[in-house]
């Protein structure tokens, strides 16, 4: 498979995870604090990506913002089934091939985006159903994922196949109709036709705990254990003025299932809170090993589809917005590396110890041969909390090689971690959330919090 330049780091990254956190965190902060979204994500493993399209390819400005700010590039709609195969049997990869090859020769990987969708489908398709459809469908998956077969860093095999609303079931549509099993024939094609790509289900609305992102769970959990393949989830990410509080503890059980997690789409409609959000999301993906990469759904607010929302990056004019520096900063703040190979168990958690002195701790663990990542949650009692500790007892032979949103004493035995400035004040019951990686077998047992 090829291996772009930009690329080459983020496996170099993710190959010896333990040393390189290490030596990233320590120039955080430092004068040579990464001054793009592609090398600061990349710090860490991960890519950051954009949405686009092959007739902005010749647009000068455009494209040297692109190039200058991003490690991924996703086709907005040139992959799509209507663009691919306008006639049954009669593909059409130009613009597909344009993006690939301006990825390639610029260090860039790439998302394919997407297979099966019920949306943007060519008219011939719309007007199939049963065996006919499921037939053309398959081989629509297989004809694509074998042309780009080798250069593609993750496709969104299926998107959106599931229903709004409470019941965490699948969306009708007429591939629905063709037998609820066509997800997994779609990604056992894909698996076949492209061994290399990861392949990822994509969905929106599914940015927290809810019924429809747990009705995925649940699907992501049965593939698991009948061993169809399924590599990743996808969430799109596009986001209102607010977010969910369960939105980083959603990649988290993604995570704990064993698939990578992308934010894939992401776009947050411009208000008083859009650099924040951003940067939420930014941290919640940095916080969790497997989350391996953030997608923005167009560059400047002037290319989005979401008229009027200004939810991008970037102004019209190419200027860089306040969620730009926000985001920029918390790449910057770091995270646990990307995993090379993590052979990712179930959560270990720890039960929550009886509220004392104010607060309570919790760790999730997410571990793999050799290191760990712990995630501590921190609840406040029946008053609110400014400022708290939290002591961990970390096993003899593990160690602890980076922190976030919190400051560590000591790295091994009796390590006890501070709030960070902006996370001290916890509301009545409420809870905030840091993170450390660690070598060698995480924290068992529960740990102690103290306010003040
Ligand atoms: O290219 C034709 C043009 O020739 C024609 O004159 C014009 C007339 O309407 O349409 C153009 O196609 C449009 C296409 O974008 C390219 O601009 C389609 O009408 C329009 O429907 C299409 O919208 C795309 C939309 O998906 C389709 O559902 C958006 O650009 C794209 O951002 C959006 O992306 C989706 C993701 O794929 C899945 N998740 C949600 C996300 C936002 O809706």
């Amino acid at each position: 498979m090829h291996i772009p330049r930009k690329g080459r780091f983020a496996l170099l990254s993710a190959t010896v995870a333990g040393a390189v956190v290490a030596a990233s965190i320590s120039v955080i902060g430092t004068a040579e604090a990464a001054t793009t979204l592609g090398a600061s994500a990349a710090q860490t493993g991960r890519y950051f990506g954009v949405a686009t399209s092959a007739f902005r390819l010749t647009d000068a400005p455009y494209m040297s913002i692109v190039n200058r700010e991003f490690t991924s590039l996703v086709a907005e709609n040139d992959m799509k089934w209507d663009a691919t195969e306008p006639q049954q049997g009669r593909f059409t990869f130009t613009n597909g091939d344009r993006l690939v090859s301006h990825a390639q020769a610029n260090g860039m990987t790439v998302r394919g985006h997407t297979l099966l969708w019920h949306a943007q489908q060519p008219g011939w398709a719309q007007g199939l159903s049963g065996t006919a459809l499921r037939t053309a469908a398959i081989n629509h998956v297989t004809q694509v994922a074998t042309h780009y077969r080798g250069k593609i860093h993750s496709w969104d095999v299926v998107n959106e196949a599931f229903a709004d609303g409470g019941s965490g079931g699948r969306r009708d549509s007429n591939l629905q109709r063709t037998g609820n099993d066509w997800i997994e024939a779609a990604f056992r094609a894909a698996r076949a036709a492209d061994p290399g790509a990861k392949l990822c289900y994509n969905d929106y609305n599914t940015d927290g705990i809810n019924a429809k992102s747990t009705g995925i769970y649940a699907m992501v959990r049965d593939f698991k254990a009948r061993g169809v393949p399924i590599d990743c989830v996808g969430l799109q990410s596009h986001l209102g003025t607010s977010l969910d509080p369960t939105y980083q503890q959603n990649i988290q059980r993604f995570a704990s299932l064993g698939v990578d997690v992308q934010i894939t789409e992401l776009d947050v409609q411009q208000g008083s809170d859009q650099a924040s959000i951003f940067a939420a999301v930014t941290r919640a993906c940095l916080a969790v090993a497997r989350c391996t990469g953030i997608t923005v759904w167009g560059l400047r607010d002037s290319d989005s589809w979401r008229t009027g929302q200004n939810p991008l990056l970037f102004d019209a004019s190419g200027n860089r917005k306040p969620a730009y520096t926000a985001v920029l900063d918390a790449l910057n703040a770091g995270g646990p590396a990307t995993p090379g190979s993590p052979s990712s168990s179930p959560p270990v958690t720890g039960s929550s110890p009886p509220v004392t002195g104010g607060c309570s701790a919790r760790v999730t663990l997410d571990t793999w041969n050799g290191g760990y990542v712990a995630t501590v949650r921190v609840t406040a009692g029946p008053a609110a909390v400014n400022g708290w500790t939290v002591g961990v007892t970390v096993p003899a032979g593990s160690a602890v090689t980076s922190t976030w949103n919190a400051a560590n004493t000591g790295t091994s035995g009796a390590v006890s971690f501070r709030n960070a400035g902006y996370n001290g004040q916890i509301p009545a019951g409420g809870y905030t959330e840091f993170g450390f990686q660690g070598t060698g077998a995480g924290p068992a047992a529960t740990p102690t919090c103290a306010v003040g």
